[in-house]
């Protein structure tokens, strides 16, 4: 008998104010043409007031127990993947879990920025074939627009806030044909003042903002993307040509468009929804997955890889089958 982890269940979130590049222009020295023609990004949704990355992941959460067709006291772990927490501590894991009213389960953040998800995934997945839980809630959760520097065009385009979650599931089987199939993660720390905030709990004693040397990141993006895509579908036994849908970070049209060139992948075959969200970090993967889930281009049987490369740097990638 092989365990696996499989897909039960997709949902999202995404703060009700949505914001076009037009409207940006009016406050911060930008263009529509500019964004569009260096981030294919034309739409943004920027958190109001009682909106949080907790009670965006809560409602993302929700979203996908309903889909998976599960209650939430089934749930026995929460794996949430977040830069913006509501709070330094506890984990937004665990105020997430008390809005769901599961009264025990396991519940932690991590912090791997835009591979967050990847990470979070990988480290349910492991818990699950281990025997440590049965059913996961994994989420990618932000509020990035609460560290921007909006003075700085460089970056405050850029980013987007929203949630996505999946439900995983254990299952035994002879063949284990489906759920994650393989996955791969990296770090490599020595890049981490490429993208960063410069604040935190221990050296400024303040949340910080988001600095960004872009033209670097996308550089490193777009050479670790490829290799590590290569790399998790040898683990899987399998070629690029075998993905049917490609669930990339979404940071940069460009680099989706470099990295499926890359790996010979044709461009209809990669989720993008950096023109409406624009980067939301974390949660960027989870929400493209449950877009393509309900707008019903992912069908059952479907093999499926996600990717992201983030801050740290970090970078990430996980081959499932639907
Ligand atoms: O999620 C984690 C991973 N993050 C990423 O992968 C992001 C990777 N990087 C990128 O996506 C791109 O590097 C950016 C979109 C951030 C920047 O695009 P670029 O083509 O590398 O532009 P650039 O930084 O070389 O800037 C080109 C010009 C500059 O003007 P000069 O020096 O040529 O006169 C900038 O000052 O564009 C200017 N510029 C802007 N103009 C209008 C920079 N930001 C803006 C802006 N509006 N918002």
């Amino acid at each position: 008998m092989i365990r696996r982890s499989v897909l039960l269940g997709t949902g999202s979130a995404l703060p009700v104010r949505s914001v076009s590049n037009a409207e940006l222009a009016e406050t911060v020295d930008t263009s529509d043409e500019w964004i569009v023609e260096r981030t294919g990004i034309r739409n943004r949704h920027i958190a109001g007031e009682g909106e949080t990355t907790a009670t965006l992941a809560t409602d993302a959460a929700r979203a996908a127990l309903e889909a998976a067709g599960l209650a939430a006291q089934d749930i026995d772990l929460i794996v949430l993947a977040t830069a913006t927490p509501d709070q330094t501590f506890p984990a937004t894991a665990t105020i997430v879990q008390a809005s769901l009213g599961i009264d025990d389960c396991v519940a932690f953040d991590v912090a791997a920025v835009c591979s967050g998800f990847l990470y979070a995934i990988t480290v349910a997945d492991s818990m699950i074939r281990s025997g440590a839980a049965r059913n996961a809630l994994v989420i990618g959760s932000e509020t990035f627009s609460r560290i921007l520097d909006w003075e700085d065009r460089t970056t405050c385009v850029l980013f987007g806030d929203g949630a996505g979650a999946v439900v995983l599931g254990a299952e035994d089987s002879a063949e284990g044909k489906r759920g994650i199939l393989a996955s791969k993660l990296h770090a490599d720390g020595r890049h981490n003042q490429l993208l960063y905030v410069d604040g935190g709990p221990s050296t400024t004693q303040t949340v910080g903002k988001l600095r960004m040397k872009g033209q670097e990141v996308f550089r490193h993006a777009v050479t670790n993307l490829a290799s590590v895509l290569t790399e998790v579908m040898e683990t899987a036994g399998m070629a690029p040509t075998d993905i049917d849908w490609l669930i990339p970070h979404q940071a940069n049209a460009r680099i989706l468009d470099a990295t499926a060139r890359k790996l010979k992948l044709a461009p209809e075959k990669v989720v993008m929804t950096v023109d409406r969200h624009a980067n939301t970090s974390a949660a960027s993967v989870p929400l493209a997955l449950d877009l393509a889930m309900r707008d019903g281009r992912i069908r059952t049987g479907d093999l499926l890889v996600l990717e992201a490369m983030g801050g740290g740097f970090t970078w990430g990638a996980c081959v499932l089958r639907v």
